[in-house]
């Protein structure tokens, strides 16, 4: 178990006036072409196959809008991954193993490390598609943040049959803490076919906590933990959509395993985006 320990939690408060230090939360007015340029929301280049652009990969859903993104005017994506979903780092090997297509927050739109110091809420809303499921006898990676010198990641929320798993939280959205201290369950929810799961994730970077809010469809954000102890050290980049692994790997998960071929799968993402919480507040509607 997680040593873990309180908060004083004193001004955790609705808030229409947070400071937003990133916002991903794609305006109604966007079009597709616009996550291809050099100053879009997200990095036009990181993470996806070579040889595909992200209008590409992504669509609108405009017939289902997430709980913060009402409030802004904005409307939800779908990202899809295919057998062409294989990311080739500058310089390595392909990851023939994996398939991926994730959104970043373009480094333009988040510098000086803005995302990953001081005490920050992330903020994200996810829903399957209806129409392109995931297959959850493998493992997904959606939402991670990696540190900058990509040895691990802080944080992971993940779906399907993790590895090395029975598969007893196939079904389930399960948020991981360092991957470096053994990627512990931090939390689990159901992963609701039908309505938006909403995530606030409260945390200090300097303390190396995180406390977890979580709401389904379009109710307020509810604390759902602690503050729990994580190591949150490295910096980095946020990653938003599909990371998925191959079953049975062996000791090289990027690049051994069995990939079916022939797939088409989807996840839905609205309302990213990160908001100081230095002084004590986050958004929960
Ligand atoms: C951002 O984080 C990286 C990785 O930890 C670090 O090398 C860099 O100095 C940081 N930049 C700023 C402006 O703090
Ligand atoms: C799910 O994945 C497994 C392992 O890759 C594969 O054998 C199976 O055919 C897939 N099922 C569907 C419905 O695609």
């Amino acid at each position: 178990m997680l040593a873990h320990y309180f908060v004083l939690l004193t001004s955790i408060s609705v808030s229409t006036w947070a400071t937003i230090v990133f916002d991903g939360r794609v305006p109604g007015d966007a079009a597709l072409a616009d996550f291809d340029s050099l100053d879009s929301i997200f990095d036009p280049e990181f993470t996806k196959g070579e040889s595909v652009l992200f209008s590409e990969l992504l669509a609108f859903v405009d017939d289902d809008v997430s709980l913060f993104d009402q409030q802004a005017s904005a409307k939800s994506i779908e990202i899809t991954i295919d057998d062409d979903s294989i990311f080739a780092p500058g310089g390595a090997a392909p990851q023939t193993a994996v398939r991926r297509a994730e959104l970043s927050p373009n480094p333009a739109q988040s510098v000086d490390n803005v995302t990953t110091t001081g005490v920050k809420t992330l903020h994200f809303s996810i829903k399957p598609s209806p129409e392109r499921a995931l297959n959850v006898s493998h493992e997904y990676l959606m939402v991670f943040l990696e540190r900058a010198d990509f040895a691990g990641n802080q944080i992971s929320l993940k779906t399907g049959t993790l590895l090395g798993s029975d598969g007893a939280t196939k079904n389930d959205l399960v948020l991981l803490g360092n991957s470096n201290d053994g990627g512990e369950t931090l939390f689990t929810t159901a992963f609701e076919p039908d309505d938006f799961t909403n995530f606030g994730l409260l945390m200090d970077f300097d303390q190396n906590t995180i406390q977890i809010f979580q709401s389904t469809g379009t109710d307020a954000l509810v604390q759902q933990t602690e503050s729990l102890s994580n190591d949150l050290s490295g910096n980095g980049q946020l990653h938003f959509g599909l990371n998925k692994n191959p079953t049975d790997p062996g000791e090289d998960v990027l690049r051994s395993g069995f990939q079916e071929s022939g797939i088409l799968e989807s996840i839905i993402y609205g309302g990213i985006y990160v908001e100081d919480s230095a002084d004590g507040t986050i958004t929960l509607a």
